[in-house]
Order: structure tokens, then sequence, then C-alpha cells
């Protein structure tokens, strides 16, 4: 599904706004600290302790971005697999609309695909709050997974435009998705866990789950390839994250993946020779799949991951550990 102005808004949503005045005066932001110091008991642990419920998604609702292949797609997969509806989107990729179908036959879950710039934030902010009022009242999860490489080599020989677009696509948009995906959990937290519209109490909601898709490059600088802007940008996405995790511990947690060399479109540019470079460096030898990625992204959009927040999980055939 396309989302075009004529099919969305069934609600109005606020847009963000620059007006400090419009802020709440205590927001649960304020509320999880007094003088700097943590309030006791900001949050609190789960009822369940069966594997079968705290790893249940079932009745959520999740976003994943960049979720037409690669590691997005294996994503919504596995997130669709564990009972969550779904809304993939994507950019360019089309195929997108047929993945959709796929998933919500096979898991017999909810899910649609929609195009969405992630470096557009009101198209971002529109997309997630009329997503949410689509998908049952609810937002439960929001995976910021698109991002595109930096490809020009030599950061002195390469384009300042290409520079800023590496960050406006690897960082600026998991900013702006935060951003959105976070005002929902403030909403559904402050109305006492219910749905955004008011009209009922949400079932087996336990906050909300934002995780980022960084990287590796985020912790080293890649060799032979050259990719300073790239790297900077993941390393901003897990200080987001880790930030985001302290801002929000009231209503939501926040975490970030590092995946090492996965094998996916993202870098289909680079040629064999240096992928053989990569993987003398891979105590593994191999580039992983992007379905070796499902049970991390599971962990943390679920209740099993209830005590873990702030963290950065890097997932990499051991090419961190050398
Ligand atoms: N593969 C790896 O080795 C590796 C390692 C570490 C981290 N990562 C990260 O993993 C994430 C997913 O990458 P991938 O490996 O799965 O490669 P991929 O298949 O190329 O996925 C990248 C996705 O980002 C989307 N995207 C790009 N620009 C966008 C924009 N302006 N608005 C919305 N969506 C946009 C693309 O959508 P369309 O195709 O629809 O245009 C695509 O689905 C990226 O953040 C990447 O940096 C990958």
């Amino acid at each position: 599904m396309v989302l075009r102005p004529p099919q969305v808004p069934q609600i109005q949503p606020e847009q963000p706004s620059q007006d400090a005045s419009s802020k709440p005066k205590q927001s649960p932001e304020d509320a999880s600290m007094t003088n700097g110091i943590f309030n006791e008991y900001n949050t609190t642990a789960p009822t369940s302790t069966s594997n079968r419920a705290l790893f249940s998604l079932a009745h959520k609702t999740a976003i994943v971005t960049g979720a037409g292949a690669g590691i997005g797609l294996a994503v919504a997969h596995s997130l669709a697999e564990a009972g969550a509806n779904v809304a993939i989107w994507y950019h360019s990729n089309k195929s997108a609309l047929d993945r959709a179908a796929e998933i919500e036959k096979r898991y017999n879950v909810k899910c649609r695909a929609y195009a969405v710039d992630v470096t557009d934030e009101h198209a971002v902010w529109h997309a997630v709050h009329s997503i949410a009022a689509d998908f049952n009242d609810r937002l439960d999860i929001f995976v910021a997974n698109a991002g595109i490489p930096w490809t020009q080599g030599r950061m002195i020989d390469g384009d300042t435009a290409h520079y800023r677009n590496v960050v406006a696509t690897d960082l600026d948009s998991v900013f702006y998705c935060a951003r959105a995906a976070g005002s929902i959990w403030r909403q559904q937290y402050a109305s006492g866990n219910r749905s955004l519209s008011g009209s009922h109490e949400l079932q087996h909601y336990t906050g909300g789950s934002f995780i980022a898709t960084a990287s590796m490059s985020g912790h080293i600088a890649n060799i032979p390839q050259l990719q300073s802007a790239y790297n900077a940008a993941k390393a901003g996405v897990i200080h987001l994250a880790r930030s985001l995790a302290v801002e929000w511990v009231r209503f939501a947690r926040a975490n970030s993946v590092s995946p090492g060399y996965m094998a996916t479109e993202i870098s289909k540019f680079i040629p064999p020779e240096t992928k053989r470079v990569w993987r003398g460096k891979i105590p593994m030898g191999r580039e992983g799949e992007a379905e070796e990625l499902k049970g991390v992204y599971l962990f943390l959009a679920s209740e099993a991951a209830s005590y873990v927040t702030g963290q950065d999980f890097v997932v990499d055939g051991g090419y961190t550990a050398v």
C-alpha cells in the first residue's frame, strides 16, 4: 500500500512542534528523576514468566523500516511469526507489497507495506500516527532499520551531498522515527495504557520497544573500503538509542543491533576481492545471513527483554572479538 494523503487521516496527529510552551509541564521523562537521581520503581517486572508468554508478540503492532528485503524483511518475518501485526516500510522496492501479502498469509497476522521516505520528518510522523490508528489503535514496536552505504571511498574526495544523504538516511531518520514512535508510547503511558484514541484499554501492552539497526561500523573503522561518514552515522545511532533509553525509561525501552557483514543488497557494489578480505577478518569466515538476526530483534522487541534498555547488540561472526 502506498501511503498518500487521501488514504490517511483517520486521526489528525499533532505535528512535531518547535514551540516549547506546547510541551507538557510534568512529562514522564521529567518524572523519572528527582534532582538528577532516578526514582525507585520507574518500571515494574512482567507478571508472566513462561518463555511462551515472554516471547509472544500477539496483539502487538510493529513498524519496520527498510523492510522490502534484507535485514528488515527478516525482522518483519520474525515479529509476525511471534504474532505481531506488522507494517513494513519501503522506499523504492515495490516488491514489499508482495512480501507483505506473503507475511499476512503465512503467519495469519495483519501486514501491509507503505512507501515512506524516512528522511522526510513529516512523512514519518504522519505515517507512524496513521498506521498506529489503523493497526488496532496502538503501537508497541518500532524497528528503525532503513539505511544506505557510503560508496565514495576516501572522505576528502567524496561529495558533501553524499555525506548529507548518508547522515540523513542513516542517522537523522532514526531520530525522526524515534520522535514519532516515542510520542505514541508517551501518550499510551500517560493515558494509563489506553489505546491512542482512548477508546479502550490496551491488552498485553508492556510499553514501547524501539530498536535501531546500527552496525559494527559504529564500533570499528572498516578496511579496506573507506566509509567514514557511514561509520560516524552508525556510532551516532548507537548513542542515540542509549540516550533514548534513559530519556524514555518510564514508557519505552530503546536498544540497537550492530550487525557485522551480512549478505544483502547494501554491499552489492563491493567487489568480490574486497569481500574476500572481509572474510579473512571474520573468525566465522563468512558473511551472515539476514535470517541470523531474527532472534536478537525478536528478543529486544519482546517482554523477554523487559530489563534490557540502552544496549547495543553486536552480531558479527566474531569480527569485533579479534
Ligand atoms: N548488510 C550489512 O552488511 C549491514 C551491516 C551492518 C548494518 N547494516 C544496516 O542494516 C540496515 C538494513 O540494510 P540491509 O543490509 O538489509 O540492506 P538493504 O536490503 O539495502 O536495506 C536497506 C533498506 O533501506 C531502505 N531505504 C534506503 N533509503 C531509504 C529512504 N530514504 N527511505 C526509506 N527507506 C530507505 C531501502 O528501501 P528500498 O529498497 O525500498 O529503497 C532498503 O529496504 C541498514 O541500516 C544498514 O546500514 C547492514
